[in-house]
């Protein structure tokens, strides 16, 4: 009970520079998930409250942007593209391979919390497909070695 309420003083205090701006919701959304890193349950009904908003409406703009995240991230998130330029390019080999190589399933965190998967739709990198983008760095002509490389590195520099 204390920490839930710990929680959502933490979120109002977050949330409260934005209300009454132009944009203030979205703008609060992505400050609670750049501090905590997705959107924990509370924010509904913190961010409800403080926009004077119904708790639908607050859901209605989280789901609606695919960039806010309901549950925590892996420490390395790899993205794949797999709009039509990067398939034609051969994304979904490649993102059977990485799968394979990596032992995750698409849109899944791995149970040790060091990787998510996710599958995007056009990097803006599409003559240099298949693209991979792994924790913000764009990657064009991505193979599987590439890839696993960078995961690997990015692991061996956060130990
Ligand atoms: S289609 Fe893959 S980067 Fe555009």
């Amino acid at each position: 009970m204390g920490g839930t309420s710990n929680k959502n003083r933490a979120l109002d205090e977050i949330v409260r520079p934005y209300v009454g701006r132009t944009g203030g919701l979205i703008c609060a959304l992505r400050a609670i998930q750049a501090e905590i890193g997705f959107l924990p349950p509370e924010t509904e009904a913190a961010a409800a409250a403080a926009f004077n908003l119904t708790r639908a409406e607050v859901k209605g703009v989280i789901s609606f942007y695919a960039d806010f995240v309901r549950k925590p991230k892996g420490e390395t998130v790899i993205r794949l593209c797999a709009a039509e330029a990067c398939q034609a390019q051969g994304a979904r080999s490649l993102e059977m391979e990485v799968c394979r190589r990596l032992a995750i399933e698409p849109g899944a965190t791995s149970a040790s919390g060091d990787l998510t998967l996710e599958r995007v739709y056009c990097l803006g990198l599409c003559s240099a497909g298949p693209s991979a983008i792994i924790d913000g760095a764009l990657m064009g002509k991505a193979t599987p070695e590439k890839i696993v490389k960078a995961f690997e590195t990015g692991r061996g520099a956060r130990k």
